[in-house]
């Protein structure tokens, strides 16, 4: 990555302004996964052990009212946080003014602010995710530099990340920002070969930027999930009461055509009769027959997903194969994810999102090289498309 980095900058005595991705889930007030937070760790620690004063902010779901701001304050990441870094960190309730300017100007080098999430600005005009230009300059002006490490975040041009560094302020990269980057752009653009992806999901209309991006670098791309049987109609075969999309179809017939050997399909399916865990499942090669629905990939696709991954020394998955919360339909993602776990010397990633989930769930995070904390932002970036938020960093 051309961009800077925290390294590139001097650090101390600053009041360093940190755009982190602190958009966790949240049930009933209680961090139900607090994977970003750890995340941005190593970046908070490097600015306090260089001597700066870390101000850090993000968004939590999405504000457009009043009411939208319940059970969405920051105030309990802040207190994760500091469990996290095991020092105190000042909660400020709110996104601007003399509080929280009190609070900035009152910081040591090595203190740690995190002020109330910038999409409570929203319900206000759409201020954070209209990127109001005041409202960036406002940020801006709390702080000496700025670290973006919210890639989760990168590809919205919101005020709290684009809008401040286009004020002019110092932009750098923070180390999160700085592996994602690494580690997808790598897979998609400079990959060790054989490279190959692995798509899964509910619906074609999700991936069709991906599959086009990637049919001309990927060596395989293994389809799975429910966009199977879009493709499955496409080649004219009978899908029973599968998931499809009907408007999709063509569009299918040419990827196929474009992919060429490139693309493979599941060649089974396990299917029910209705979308439900409590039914006697069936297992069908190839076409689906009336009143059944597929809803994982079959035993004979596992082994042909896993011989074309073998030998593979970069694999990018994006999306499940099958309705893994469900047991009865999570052996295809099992099964996919020991063969990405079974290969040696393989770079092998996880674009965020429901594939994190379930390899999480499914207990094979460990097993992967990277796993992305972006859903939105991975999917872009596997799309070819330029990240707003990554494009406002300054250039090395
Ligand atoms: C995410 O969870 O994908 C990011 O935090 C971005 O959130 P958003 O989709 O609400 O912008």
């Amino acid at each position: 990555m051309a961009k800077m980095t925290v390294k590139d900058i001097d650090l101390k005595d600053k009041k360093v302004l940190v755009r982190v991705d602190f958009n966790v889930p949240l049930k009933d007030g209680v961090i139900t996964d607090d994977t970003r937070i750890k995340a941005a760790l190593p970046t908070i620690n490097y600015i306090l052990e260089q001597g700066g004063k870390a101000i850090l902010f993000s968004h939590l779901g999405r504000v457009k009212t009043e009411e939208d701001k319940a059970g969405k304050s920051l105030k309990p990441v802040a207190e994760r946080l500091s469990e996290l870094l095991g020092k105190s960190v000042t909660f400020v309730p709110e996104t601007r003014g003399k509080e929280l300017e009190g609070a900035i100007s009152k910081m040591q080098d090595g203190d740690v602010v995190v002020f109330e999430n910038t999409r409570f600005e929203d319900v206000d005009g759409k201020k954070e995710s209209g990127n109001d230009a005041e409202l960036g300059k406002y940020w801006a002006s709390l702080g000496d530099v700025f670290v973006n490490d919210a890639f989760g975040t990168a590809h919205r041009a919101h005020a709290s990340n684009v809008g401040i560094a286009s004020t002019g302020i110092p932009t750098v990269a923070g180390f999160l920002m700085e592996k994602e980057i690494k580690f997808i752009g790598e897979a998609v653009e400079d990959p060790k070969r054989p490279m190959v992806a692995i798509l899964g999901g509910a619906k074609v209309s999700d991936k069709i930027g991906v599959i086009k991006n990637l049919i001309p670098k990927a060596d395989k791309i293994l389809i799975g999930g429910g966009m199977t049987y879009t493709f499955y109609k496409a080649k004219g075969m009978e899908i029973g009461n599968s998931l499809v999309e009907e408007d999709k179809v063509e569009l299918a017939k040419e990827l196929i055509a474009e992919a060429g050997d490139k693309l493979v399909l599941p060649v089974d399916s396990i299917t029910v009769a209705e979308f439900s865990n409590d039914l006697p499942t069936e297992e069908h090669t190839g076409d689906i027959p009336t009143g059944q629905m597929g809803l994982d990939i079959g035993p004979e696709s596992i082994a042909l997903f896993a011989q074309t991954l073998s030998g593979a020394k970069t694999v990018v998955w994006n999306g499940p194969m099958g309705v893994f919360e469900m047991s009865n339909f999570a052996r295809g993602t099992i099964g996919v994810c020991e063969a990405i776990a079974n290969l040696e010397g393989a770079t092998t990633i996880i674009g965020g999102g429901d594939s994190a989930a379930a390899a999480e769930q499914l207990g094979f995070a460990d097993k992967f090289t990277h796993i992305s904390t972006g859903g939105g932002a991975s999917l872009e970036l596997l799309e070819g498309k330029a990240l707003p938020g990554l494009e406002a960093i300054n250039d090395k």
